[in-house]
C-alpha cells in the first residue's frame, strides 16, 4: 500500500467489529469522511447521512450526473422508525427480511436528520438495516443513519470485493474496511410502501415470490423509480417544492426577489433582495450541493413571490444542481 491509497483495513464479517476498528470508523463518519463499508449485498460508500457536505462528497466521488436518492443504513427496526414512517405492509416486510437486502422506501418523518440532499429532496425515504454482522456493529456504533450507494464510479458495476472498490474508486475514498467477498453478490431489493400499495421498485437479492408470501398479495412493479414518488414526476417533493417561482439564470435581481447566489460577486439588484443565501462563495459546486435544499426551502420561507437563482456552472456536481433547479423551475401543474 503506497501513501497515496486509501487506508484500508481487514476485519471478519461475521463477527461486530473490533472496537479500535469502530472508533476509527465513527471518527471518520463524524468528520465528514466517505468509508467504504461491505455488506451482504455489495460494498457501499458510506457517509454520515445527516451531514449534508458528507452526502454531497458522495455524489462527488461517485461522478452522478444526478442527486440520485441514497438509502440510508441503520442498524435496526426501532433505527428505522426514528426517520421514516412505517405502515403495516412495511413492518411486516422489516419484521420478515430484516437485517438482510431488503430496502424499505417509506414517507421520511419531517423531524428526522437525515440531510435533504440524502433524499433528493423527496419527501420519502429508503431504509435498510443489513445484515452484515460487521458493518451493522460499525453502523450501531456511529449511531446515526449512514447513507451508502454501491461503491461504484456511476455507470460501472457494483463491487463486491475492497479491490473493486479501490480499482474504481481509489483516493476518492478516506477508509475501506475490507471483509472479503460480498455474499451475496447482488444490490438489495427495494419495495416502496407508500400510499396502501406496495410497489417492487428493483428486484434483488430477496425474491419477489418470498416478499408476496410475507404481504399476502402481489407486488406491483414500478417501472422507474419515479413512479414510486407520490408527487408528480420530475417535481422535487412538495414540502421541499418551492411555492415561489424559480427563475433560472439570473444576471440581476427584481425588486422583491429572493436571490440564490453562487460565488464571490452579486449581480445587480442583489442589494434590495428579500433575502439572499449564497450556495458557496468559493464557487465550489460540492459546498453548493450541500447547501442546496436547505437555502432553498429557507428563501421559499421567506415569502418572496419569486426565487432568481445566479447561473451554475455544468462542472462537478454543478450539472446535478442545474438538474435539480431545472425540476424546481419547471411549470407546476
Ligand atoms: O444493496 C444495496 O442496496 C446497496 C448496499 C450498499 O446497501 N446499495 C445500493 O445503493 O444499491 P444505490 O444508491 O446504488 O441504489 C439505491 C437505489 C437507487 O436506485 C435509488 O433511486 C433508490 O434506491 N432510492 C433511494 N431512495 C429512494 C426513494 N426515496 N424513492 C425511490 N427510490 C429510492
Ligand atoms: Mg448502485
Amino acid at each position: 500500500m503506497t501513501a497515496s491509497n486509501p487506508h484500508r483495513l481487514k476485519a471478519d464479517p461475521d463477527a461486530p467489529p473490533a472496537p479500535a476498528l469502530a472508533r476509527e470508523v465513527a471518527a471518520t463518519l463524524a468528520r465528514g469522511g466517505l468509508v467504504a463499508l461491505p455488506t451482504e449485498t455489495v460494498y457501499g460508500l458510506a457517509a454520515n447521512a445527516t451531514d449534508p457536505a458528507a452526502v454531497a462528497a458522495i455524489y462527488a466521488a461517485k461522478g452522478r450526473p444526478q442527486f440520485n436518492p441514497l438509502i440510508s443504513h441503520v442498524e435496526s427496526l426501532a433505527a428505522a422508525e426514528q426517520h421514516g414512517i412505517f405502515d403495516e405492509t412495511a413492518r411486516r416486510l422489516a419484521a420478515a427480511f430484516w437485517p438482510g437486502p431488503l430496502t424499505l422506501v417509506v414517507p421520511k418523518r419531517p423531524e428526522s436528520p437525515v440531510a435533504a440532499l440524502a433524499t433528493a429532496g423527496l419527501a420519502t425515504i429508503a431504509l435498510r438495516v443489513p445484515r452484515h454482522a460487521l458493518t451493522r456493529g460499525l453502523i450501531a456504533g456511529f449511531g446515526r443513519p449512514v447513507a451508502a450507494p454501491s461503491a461504484n464510479p456511476s455507470g460501472r458495476l457494483s463491487p463486491t470485493t475492497a479491490d473493486a472498490v479501490a480499482e474504481g474508486l481509489g483516493e476518492k475514498v478516506d477508509l475501506i474496511v475490507d471483509a472479503g467477498a460480498c455474499p451475496v453478490g447482488l444490490e438489495s431489493t427495494i419495495v416502496a410502501c407508500l400510499e396502501g400499495t406496495p410497489r417492487l421498485l428493483r428486484p434483488g437479492g430477496i425474491s419477489r415470490a418470498d416478499i408476496e408470501r410475507v404481504i399476502g398479495r402481489d407486488l406491483v412493479t414500478a417501472p422507474s423509480v419515479e413512479d414510486a414518488r407520490p408527487a408528480a414526476p420530475g417535481m422535487l417533493a412538495s414540502h421541499y417544492a418551492p411555492h415561489a417561482r424559480v427563475r433560472l439564470e439570473a444576471k440581476s435581481v427584481a425588486p422583491g426577489e429572493a436571490l440564490l447566489a453562487f460565488g464571490p460577486d452579486l449581480p445587480p439588484g442583489a442589494e434590495a433582495a428579500a433575502m439572499v443565501l449564497n450556495l458557496s462563495k468559493a464557487g465550489d459546486t460540492v459546498e453548493a450541493a450541500a447547501n442546496l435544499f436547505g437555502h432553498l426551502a429557507r428563501l421559499d420561507r421567506s415569502g418572496a413571490p419569486a426565487i432568481a437563482v445566479m447561473p451554475i456552472p455544468a462542472e462537478g456536481l454543478g450539472e446535478a444542481i442545474r438538474d435539480r433547479l431545472a425540476r424546481a423551475a419547471a411549470p407546476r401543474p
